[in-house]
């Protein structure tokens, strides 16, 4: 008996000293196994395959956004920092952008500014064949209005000072945003017909403010695929002047636009 017990200490102390010592060992292995995404190149697969499993409270009876009227930034408070998707009704039509901002003027400015079209600014031509801010510019008209040609959507940030600083006269500081939120210096503008950005999540540090200028745009919100269990997706629309709000690093997002419309969209970040 006094033996037995013994030997069964003996063999649950070792059982212990086993995982005490193998955990650590177990989990830096793993640690290391993925952090190995440091040596790979920072594409879109990597990104995917080793983004964290999010818990699904975000998306959790969500079924579609919430839609505010234009509002005040104390108003708007309780929802600027919120994973639930938002749209402000109105809220950027009273900016000059609206009725001002079009591919002609966009072109007009850079005109003023040749060296901002070599500075390497992000550009990302989505479905179409057009691979620079340049291409964008040396569409003819008829293509450029569609008239000709295949469908085209684009968007390119705008990194270059001069030309930051020429757009936003055409439109300030959202009025919703916290007095307080840290803005982006770089702004994008997507522009182009038909299908936008197909289904994918933002790499980014911060959250996605847009202002919808010209055409209707319809959204595509998917919960992650961990989260499709307990979650949906849904779809919404925008019009012209309406403001969104979406955080699209946890919400997989495709956007489309009516055929025949062409649509135009400012897109920064805040934190
Ligand atoms: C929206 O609200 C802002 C701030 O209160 C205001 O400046 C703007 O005129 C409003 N826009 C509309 C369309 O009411
Ligand atoms: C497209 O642009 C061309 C050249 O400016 C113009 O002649 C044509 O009427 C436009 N078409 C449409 C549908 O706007
Ligand atoms: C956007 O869609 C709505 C609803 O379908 C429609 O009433 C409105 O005219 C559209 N706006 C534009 C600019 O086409």
């Amino acid at each position: 008996m006094q033996y037995n017990s013994s030997l069964s200490m003996w063999y649950t102390f070792g059982i212990m000293a086993f995982v005490v010592l193998l955990t650590p060992i177990f989990y830096e292995t793993l640690t290391f196994l993925l952090g190995v995404k440091c040596f790979l190149p920072n594409n879109h697969l990597v990104w995917e395959a080793t983004r964290p499993i999010s818990d699904c409270g975000f998306c959790r009876n969500v079924d579609g956004p919430l839609i505010l009227k234009n509002m005040s930034r104390e108003e708007l408070a309780p929802y600027a920092y919120s994973t639930l998707p938002i749209v402000i009704k109105n809220a950027v039509s009273h900016w000059p952008a609206t009725s001002l901002l079009s591919l002609e003027m966009l072109k007009e400015i850079y005109g003023r500014y040749p060296e901002a079209l070599d500075e390497g600014c992000h550009f990302l031509n989505f479905h179409s064949d057009l691979k620079s801010i340049r291409d964008v510019f040396n569409m003819s008209p008829e293509r450029a209005n569609l008239s000709v040609g295949s469908t085209w959507y684009v968007g390119f940030s705008n990194c270059h000072l001069g030309v930051l600083e020429e757009l936003r006269k055409l439109y300030g500081r959202p009025h919703f945003l916290p007095i307080d939120a840290e803005l982006s210096n770089i702004d994008y503008v997507f522009l182009g017909y038909e299908q936008g950005a197909y289904m994918h999540l933002d790499y980014i540090h911060r959250l996605m403010w847009q202002a919808q200028l010209k055409g209707n745009k319809s959204w595509i919100l998917a919960p992650t695929p961990e989260c499709d269990h307990v979650c949906q997706s849904f779809s919404f629309y925008v019009e012209p002047g309406d403001a969104v709000l979406v955080d699209t690093r946890i919400w997989y997002h495709g956007t489309s636009i009516p055929k025949g419309q062409f649509a135009l969209t400012i897109q920064s970040e805040y934190s």
